[in-house]
């Protein structure tokens, strides 16, 4: 008898918390949100967004911060293998109007970037992400109506669906976008994160 055996190499981590930010937290964002999102962005203009700031720049946001901080924690030391000291950055809020979409990004100068769900998030407008997108070798593949896509060989996917007080985490490095909201308006609280420090052996980078 054989044993076979598959092994799922070097997986990248996602973390879904479900109700990690409470309702009144969540109103009290949303109401910020339709006081203060001053920024359109560049590419939809059914897009808006506060002003990036740090978590002491606005109550909810402090709020938000001492909730989510032990799960950055926890997400932390999947990426670096020890529980680090972070810390939230930049923490900005998105409106989402119906017809908007967010164009494929990841967020520099980060390593844990985080959604908060304010709102149910339509079908068409789940937060979507990306294996690897181009580069310079000629790519194959084998997606068709028969072909079963899994974790191994799907280019993309969708986060399922959310309810407010939902709290996502993922490497900052990670592709993601939101496509067209064919549904109602969609708001967020989107975070970067970084370590207070990295240690390579000796040598300790200090960030923060
Ligand atoms: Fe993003």
């Amino acid at each position: 008898m054989s044993d076979v055996t598959v092994t799922g190499l070097f997986p990248v981590p996602f973390m879904r918390v479900t109700q990690a930010v409470d309702a009144d937290t969540v109103a009290a964002l949303i109401r910020l949100l339709d006081s203060d999102a001053t920024e359109r962005n560049s590419r939809s203009e059914q897009l808006s967004h506060t002003t990036v700031c740090t978590p002491d720049a606005h109550p909810e946001f402090e709020i938000v911060n001492g909730v989510i901080g032990p799960q950055l924690v926890d997400f932390g030391s999947l990426l670096f293998g020890e529980n680090l000291d972070w810390s939230i950055k930049e923490m900005w809020l998105n409106r989402l109007e119906p017809g908007g979409y967010q164009t494929v990004h990841a967020h520099a100068n980060s390593f844990i970037s985080g959604v908060v769900y304010l709102t149910e998030s339509h079908a068409s407008s789940r937060t979507v992400f990306y294996k690897n997108m181009g580069g310079r070798e000629f790519a194959f593949t084998n997606e068709h109506r028969d072909a079963k896509m899994g974790p191994f060989n799907a280019p993309k996917w969708a986060v399922p669906a959310s309810l407010p007080g939902d709290l996502v985490l993922f490497p900052s490095y990670l592709l993601h976008e939101v496509p067209r909201n064919e549904g109602s308006t969609r708001m967020t609280l989107a975070i970067n994160a970084v370590p207070t420090r990295l240690k390579s052996w000796d040598y300790e980078l200090r960030l923060g």
